[in-house]
């Protein structure tokens, strides 16, 4: 089974969670965007936020009810695609440069459901990790958190300047600590196990799920 259709598989399995009546995280990305078409073909009675410009405008394209995040002080279930999903249960995400906005909508959902292609199971997490940083002081910044590179894309809705963190990552949860108390930085694209509720990974023509922490 092509790498296409696992995701549209996975996405599927979380679009089946989604009832009438819940708020729902959507995330960004292509597994994000078979998520969408799922739940256009269903239309259950939800509202949705979106983690980025481009999901909020496919998906009320596809005729899904997207409110602004400025209100509502919590969400029912999030659902989003991963870059690397680590045994640990440690997550990259971030490659489309959304993880700011992507981690705020996971925190702040009572179900955290991460969708994949079995292409993003690796043993142990590698670089880059995505962030994002204050354009303020930014050449200080990056020298602080050497070896880092700006990515060569627009800043992000909130105007922030995405680059990539190139350097070791053998203990997630010591780097995500020292780049989030490092000045500069607005989020970085490590989410922990606690994060997570369900990762649902599709091999073949089967949906792994696997409940909360380790993969
Ligand atoms: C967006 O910033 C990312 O975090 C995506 O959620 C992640 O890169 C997964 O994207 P794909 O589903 O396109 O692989």
């Amino acid at each position: 089974m092509s790498v296409e259709a696992e995701k549209r598989l996975a996405a599927q399995a979380a679009a089946d969670m989604v009832r009438d009546g819940m708020r729902v995280g959507l995330g960004t990305g292509t597994t994000v965007a078979y998520l969408l078409a799922a739940l256009a073909q269903r239309l259950p009675k939800v509202v949705y936020v979106a983690t980025s410009p481009h999901t909020e405008h496919a998906a009320r394209s596809l005729g899904l009810v997207v409110e602004t995040f400025d209100e509502l002080d919590h969400l029912d279930l999030a659902i989003d695609g991963a870059d690397q999903i680590a045994r640990s249960g440690w997550l990259i995400k971030g490659g489309g440069g959304a993880h700011t906005r992507e981690k705020i909508v996971a925190a702040s959902a009572e179900r955290f459901v991460v969708i994949a292609d079995s292409t993003k199971s690796v043993d142990e997490l590698r670089a880059p990790v995505p962030l994002e940083l204050h354009a303020f002081g930014l050449a200080a910044t990056l020298r602080r958190l050497t070896p880092t590179s700006v990515r060569d894309v627009a800043l992000s809705p909130d105007g922030g300047v995405i680059a990539d963190y190139r350097g070791e990552i053998s203990e997630p949860a010591t780097l995500a600590a020292s780049l989030s108390m490092t000045p500069g930085v607005i989020e970085h694209g490590l989410f922990s196990p606690n994060l997570t509720s369900e990762i649902l990974i599709a091999k073949g023509a089967t949906v792994h799920r696997t409940i909360g922490g380790t993969v």
